[in-house]
C-alpha cells in the first residue's frame, strides 16, 4: 500500500488488516508510529499508558494461543478460519499491547485515555504505508495475557494492535452515509439503513 499524506484519504483508507507481508518493520519506522501514539490525549493529561512492543516469537506464540482460545469462546467453537486473510498472531511482525493504568475502578475515561493514542498509532502507520489491526478479544483471557506479559497490578490491557507491512493492497473502508450517524442540536433517530 502506498503512503498517504492527504488526511481525508487517510481516514478512508484506515482498514482492519489481519494478514501481513513477511517483511520486518525497522526501528525508526516503528518509533515514528509509537511517537504518534504518545501524542494522544488523556484525561487530565495523565498519559497513563505503556505500550509493549512484542516481537519475541515465543511471546507472540503464547498470545496467539490465548487469542485463538478467546476467539473460539466468542464464536462458539467455530471462529473464522485462519489462513490467507487471517494470519495467526504469532506470524504478525509486531504486536503492540496498549496498557492503561487504572486507579480505583475503571470507568469510561480509563479506556478513553488510551484508545485515542491507539488510533493515532494506527493512522500514523497507515500514513506510512503500514497496516494495522486491533483486537480487544484478548480480554476474555485477561489474567493469562497479563501473566504472559508480566503486567503489574493496577494496569489493564486495552487493546492488542497488529502491525506490519500489508500482504496486499487494501481498498478504502466502507461506511454508511454521514446522515446515518449525525443529529443536529438534539437527538434524532437515524434513518433506516439501506
Ligand atoms: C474495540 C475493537 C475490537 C476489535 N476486535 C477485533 C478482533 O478481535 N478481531 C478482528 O479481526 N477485528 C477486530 N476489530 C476490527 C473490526 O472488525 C473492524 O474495525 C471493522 O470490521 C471495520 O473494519 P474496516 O475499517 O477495515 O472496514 C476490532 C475493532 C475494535 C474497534
Amino acid at each position: 500500500m502506498q503512503p498517504i499524506t492527504d488526511i481525508k484519504q487517510l481516514f478512508r483508507h484506515q482498514r482492519q488488516v489481519r494478514a501481513f507481508a513477511n517483511r520486518p518493520v525497522d526501528d525508526a519506522t516503528l518509533n515514528e508510529v509509537l511517537e504518534a501514539a504518545i501524542h494522544g490525549p488523556s484525561a487530565s493529561n495523565a498519559q497513563p499508558w505503556r505500550f509493549i512492543v512484542v516481537r519475541d516469537p515465543e511471546v507472540k506464540a503464547q498470545l496467539d494461543t490465548l487469542y485463538e482460545a478467546a476467539f473460539a469462546e466468542q464464536y462458539g467453537g467455530t471462529p473464522p478460519p485462519r489462513g490467507q486473510d487471517r494470519q495467526p498472531l504469532s506470524e504478525v511482525p509486531i504486536l503492540i499491547v496498549a496498557c492503561v493504568r487504572v486507579r480505583g475502578r475503571a470507568n469510561i475515561a480509563t479506556g478513553a485515555s488510551v484508545y485515542p493514542s491507539v488510533q493515532n498509532l494506527m493512522l500514523a502507520a497507515r500514513a506510512m504505508g503500514l497496516a494495522s489491526g486491533i483486537t480487544t478479544l484478548h480480554r476474555l483471557k485477561l489474567a493469562e495475557v497479563h501473566e504472559v506479559l508480566g503486567i503489574p497490578e493496577g494496569w489493564d490491557t486495552a487493546a492488542i494492535v497488529l502491525l506490519g507491512w500489508p500482504d496486499r493492497r487494501y481498498g478504502p473502508n466502507r461506511r454508511p452515509p454521514l446522515e446515518t450517524f449525525i443529529a443536529h442540536d438534539r437527538w434524532t433517530d437515524p434513518p433506516p439503513r439501506a
